[in-house]
């Protein structure tokens, strides 16, 4: 493998932290060069980006994060190690609002600067990997904001498009998160009430005694605390729309009087004597199973064929599953353009962890995801270490497996003296990332590599013989394995011969063919 070693930037304006640095790092084969100042450093990655760079947050001249701030600004997918002194949180906050991959604190562990130096280059390598960003949809096309184009998707706008024109009453139903309240803004977008008022009543969320006030209003001391007269939805919308949502919770008076506007198309404020004409178009919707409802009694038959006019149930994401790309592409360049995130894409990795989620909250649960990963990315891409845990866990051994599941870091050769009074300091050199805007906790940059299981081994070895690509799997396995179980065996071979479940004589020719000593 003649591939050239990962190159690694040392900025600092202290020359034994660079020369201590740059021995760790060397005993690990990567190609490790220097600067003494931000200029210099600045200007060395001008010249040649390195793959990873370890800059001193407090130097003379230019400082570390205004180092940080040009380097990004000459490639924003630089990854960037910062390096602070002890005590200087502040400082590790304000480092990764910038844009820092991480930060350490001096004094250094010597084994958690090549764990960081390995992590920052696998993320390297994942970045790459993703490829260039190629927009999956243009959002003008989805001024709405309904994305999707599965079979099912396109029944829900085909059915949108032939409501529109009329005033029918539709009952919008599916699983919560799926977009029941998008597409009743829709219908009321393309209608030709769109100028007026749409108002969306929560029946779930108002105590059942003031939703009739809500509704119809009330009159002066109708009830204690009635202290003036209050103008209800359905008054207040007049000649608009009302989206009655979560109408499965409603509590059977209001049903009752809600039917009546129905039939009616009238309204009596609570308390009140005088009958008021409203003109309102009605759309409702339920993520409960409003048929069982009706057959349990809980929900008044006449009020349902009325509102149940027109059906529009939306598919649950898991259902359309080829939807999830561009929603996520929709979602990312949404992100960007209100200036929350600089993400544009989610790694091949990552997709397919999307793909096989069951997203029990469909839509609102994947966007919640895509929000909180994308805060934490560092380059263009989502990588998977940025998913929220409970997703990553699904992605399987393959794909979770630490980068350290290779050998441990080689043991650090005997430090010259200067070196020894950088590492020997106890305070932890790596810590978790700091608090960022972000609802979730960031994951711990740094993690211990939990113990690999046989198949992850497996795996592994696998991978790196087909990589390596010189010899049949199948005879190296066996070599290996067969050289490892005369060595357990110390030379014998009837016991080794039964431990490989082959007879003396196979193993006999087995050794002789592969040239094995004994
Ligand atoms: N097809 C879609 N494309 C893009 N975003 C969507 C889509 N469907 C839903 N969303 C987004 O998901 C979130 C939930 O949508 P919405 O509130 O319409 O769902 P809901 O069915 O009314 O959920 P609930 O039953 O919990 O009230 C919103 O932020 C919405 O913008
Ligand atoms: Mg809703």
């Amino acid at each position: 493998m003649a591939a050239n070693p990962p190159t690694i930037l040392v900025i600092d304006d202290d020359s034994e932290i660079r020369y201590s640095l740059a021995r760790v790092l060397s005993s690990r084969a990567y190609a490790v060069t220097a600067a003494a100042s931000g200029e210099e450093g600045i200007a060395a990655v001008k010249q040649a980006a390195p793959d990873v760079i370890f800059l001193d947050v407090r130097m003379g001249g230019m400082g570390g994060i205004e180092t940080l701030q040009h380097i990004r600004s000459i490639n924003p997918r630089q990854l960037v190690i910062l390096m602070t002194a002890f005590g200087t949180a502040q400082t590790a906050i304000e480092a990764m609002k910038y844009g820092a991959f991480d930060y350490i604190m001096k004094p250094f562990d010597p084994q958690k600067v090549l764990a960081l130096a390995e992590n920052a280059l696998k993320t390297r390598a994942d970045l790459h990997a993703a490829g260039e960003y190629r927009p999956v949809i243009n959002t003008e096309d989805y001024k709405e904001g309904i994305v999707g184009s599965s079979p099912a998707m396109q029944e829900v706008f085909k059915t949108i498009g032939q409501v529109t024109a009329s005033d029918v009453t539709v009952m919008i139903t599916g699983e919560s998160g799926t977009g029941k309240e998008l597409v009743a803004r829709s219908i009321c977008q393309h209608s030709h009430r769109a100028g007026k008022p749409m108002i969306a009543v929560n029946c779930a969320a108002i105590p059942e005694n003031l939703i009739e006030s809500e509704l119809f209003g009330h009159e002066r001391g109708s009830f204690t605390g009635a202290t003036g007269q209050r103008i209800g939805k359905f008054e207040l919308c007049d000649g608009g729309t009302i989206f009655l949502d979560e109408i499965g919770d409603m509590a059977a008076a209001t049903q009752t009087r809600i039917l009546r506007v129905l039939q009616e198309g009238e309204i009596q404020r609570v308390g009140g004597t005088e009958t008021i004409k409203v003109d309102v178009r009605v759309l409702a919707a339920t993520n409960k199973d409003l048929e069982q409802l009706v057959k349990e009694r809980l929900f008044r038959e006449d009020l349902y064929y009325r509102l149940n006019v027109v059906r529009i149930r939306m598919p649950p994401l898991r259902e359309r599953p080829e939807d999830i790309p561009a929603i996520v592409d929709y979602m990312l360049q949404t992100l960007e353009k209100q200036k929350k995130a600089r993400v544009k894409k989610v790694s091949g990795e990552v997709l397919a962890v999307l793909l096989k989620q069951r997203w029990t909250g469909n839509v609102r649960e994947l966007e919640n995801v895509i929000y909180r990963s994308a805060v934490i990315a560092q380059g263009d891409t989502i990588l998977l270490k940025d998913l929220p845990p409970e997703i990553r866990e699904t992605a399987g051994p393959a794909a979770t497996a630490p980068v350290s599941v290779a050998a441990p870091p080689a043991p650090i050769p005997a430090q010259p003296a200067a070196e020894a009074a950088v590492a020997a300091a106890e305070p932890p050199a790596v810590t978790p990332a700091p608090a960022r805007p972000t609802p979730e906790p960031l994951p711990a940059p740094v993690a211990v590599p939990p113990p690999i299981t046989v198949k992850e081994a497996l795996d592994f070895v696998y991978a790196q013989l087909k990589a390596e690509g010189t010899e049949p799997v199948l005879e190296r396995l066996e070599r290996e394995m067969i050289e490892r179980v005369l060595r357990d065996e110390n030379g014998n071979l009837v016991r080794a011969s039964e431990r490989l479940g082959m007879t003396r004589t196979t193993l006999r020719k087995r050794i002789d063919t592969l040239r094995l000593k004994i």
